[in-house]
Formats: C-alpha cells, sequence, structure tokens
C-alpha cells in the first residue's frame, strides 16, 4: 500500500519549482537558499549541481559575491532577516509557503493588539524560530506554563504538529484559567495537508503488518510520521532511500505500507516501491483503502 498524500506538499514543491525556475530564467550570478530549501539531502544536492549554494546565514555573503540572490525556504525565516537583506541590498526570493506566512501575519497582528502568543511547537525548527520573531518579544513557545498576570492569551501552532496536540494544549491553558486571564483565543493554524498526511498515515499503519517512511534523516515532519506509524505497527522504519530497505524486513511479512515526508520528491518514493516490489515480488496499491 502506498500513500496517495505522500510526498512533497504543496508548499514544498512550490519553494523547490521557484529555486529552479530562477536558475533557469535568471543570467548566471551567485544563487543560495538561506538553509537547506527542504530537509532532503537527495534535492539539496540537485539544487547545488545546478548552481544554489547552500548559506546558514547572510553574514556569509560578503562584498565579492557579485549580485546575489538568496532564496527563502517554505518554513520562513525571522523578520530581522529580511530585514537585514532589504538593509543590504540582497535580492530575495521569498519562497516561504503560504500557510506558514498566514500564521506569521497572525502572530503580527495579535502581538500589535497586546496578546501574549504561545506558540506549539519545536522550539529550534526554523519555522517556530521564524514565527517567534514575528511576536515582536511577545510571543514564547508554549512550555505546559501559563505566567499568572496574563490578561490575553493567544494560541498558534507550529504548521506540522498534529491536531490532537493542538487540542491537548488549548485544553491545558483552559485548566490553568485565573481569574486574570480575560481572553484566551485558538487559532488553527495547521496546515490541512499534513493533517490528511498523518491521518492517512495512521490508518496505513492499522491496515499494514510493516510500514516504511521514507523522508531526510532530519525532515521533522518526516520523523512525525515515523513516530505516529511507529505508535500503531511497532515494525515502522524511517529510511531515506532505498538503499537502507533491508531485505531481511519482508521475511514473513504480508502488507507493507509506504508514505513519505513533505520533502520527499516522488522519484524517491517511486524508487523505494520499485525496490520493495523486486525484492518481494508483490503488487502495488495507493492508499489505504478506506
Ligand atoms: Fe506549507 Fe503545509 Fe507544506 S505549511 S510547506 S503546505 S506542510
Amino acid at each position: 500500500m502506498v500513500a496517495t498524500h505522500g510526498g512533497f506538499c504543496f508548499g514544498v514543491k512550490r519553494a523547490v519549482d521557484i529555486a529552479f525556475k530562477a536558475v533557469k530564467n535568471s543570467e548566471p550570478r551567485p544563487m543560495f537558499t538561506l538553509g537547506p530549501l527542504i530537509h532532503n539531502p537527495q534535492v539539496v544536492e540537485q539544487l547545488e549541481r545546478e548552481g544554489i549554494g547552500v548559506i546558514q546565514s547572510l553574514s556569509e555573503i560578503g562584498g565579492g559575491k557579485g549580485d546575489p540572490v538568496v532564496i527563502i525556504r517554505s518554513h520562513g525565516v525571522p523578520k530581522g532577516t529580511l530585514k537585514e537583506a532589504k538593509e543590504r541590498g540582497i535580492e530575495i526570493l521569498d519562497a516561504t509557503c503560504p500557510f506558514v506566512k498566514r500564521a506569521q501575519s497572525i502572530v503580527e497582528s495579535l502581538a500589535g493588539e497586546g496578546y501574549l502568543i504561545l506558540v506549539l511547537g519545536d522550539e529550534f525548527h526554523p519555522e517556530v524560530q521564524a514565527l517567534l520573531s514575528y511576536g515582536d518579544g511577545n510571543a514564547t513557545i508554549w512550555d505546559g506554563t501559563l505566567s499568572q498576570g496574563v490578561k490575553k492569551v493567544a494560541m498558534v501552532s507550529q504548521t506540522t504538529q498534529p491536531l490532537e496536540n493542538l487540542k491537548r494544549a488549548a485544553r491545558e491553558v483552559v485548566e490553568s484559567l485565573s481569574r486574570d486571564l480575560a481572553e484566551f483565543r485558538v487559532f488553527n493554524t495547521i496546515c490541512e495537508s499534513t493533517t490528511t498526511r498523518q491521518n492517512e498515515c495512521a490508518s496505513l499503519a492499522r491496515k499494514a503488518d510493516l510500514m516504511i517512511v521514507v523522508g531526510g534523516a532530519n525532515s521533522a515532519n518526516t520523523g512525525r510520521l515515523a513516530e505516529i506509524a511507529r505508535s500503531i505497527q511497532p515494525r515502522t522504519y524511517h529510511i531515506e532511500t532505498e538503499d537502507q530497505l533491508d531485505p531481511g524486513w519482508f521475511e514473513g511479512i504480508k502488507r507493507i505500507a509506504v508514505t513519505a515526508g513533505a520533502s520527499t520528491p516522488d522519484w524517491i518514493i517511486e524508487r523505494v516501491v520499485a525496490r520493495i516490489v523486486e525484492k518481494t515480488g508483490g503488487s502495488i496499491r495507493y492508499g489505504a483503502g478506506n
């Protein structure tokens, strides 16, 4: 069984298309992504072959680097980074996912209205770092505790969080309601593609005897899919490419399901599926068949 909602999501596909089109349509000039464009080393290598390098910070662009273009990945960047690029005259190609942009503008306008913004997500993830920056000092990671004396609180989520986590966190805030708290607003900033992908992953894991989750080892959303699958089907493996498949895993197994993170290109998924078919002699079916 192969997930119908696995692989590139809308925002990642858009970012990758923007990057490839930029090389194709521009005169040769230095081009960089700020951080790897997506959490998939094979795609990052492809981009490098096309001449798009990776920098970790704008400070790496010195005077001798011509007329550079910097591509912003789908996770977005902190507000200050865009400001710095503007001040230094660095051309920006903004491939921030529109769903991430929506979350950023919600945080920005809530901060302007005097809310304390609780961000549910992985503190060290670039998307979350960028979201926090839009709070202009009034946004903080939700760590399960609400400071006393706060009057207006709002909660937003990293786009890739499971909906259950947001529901749980919102309940925790409600349970810690104090006399001071006059208002609590919850914004569902979880991207629909994440929810659909995670639901299908869970559904596949319930039907499969073995689950393969394909995606970069450093891809948070792939890791989360693997977690969801593993909680249902302990025989779950997170791999990056078909070469990591161990034929021994398939012994005595009838149904294998394959899904992939939002930063996994179709060609990698196809190779994984083809290798499984080659090793097992099985047939392919798409979807969880609900
Ligand atoms: Fe955007 Fe959702 Fe993908 S927020 S980058 S479409 S997972």
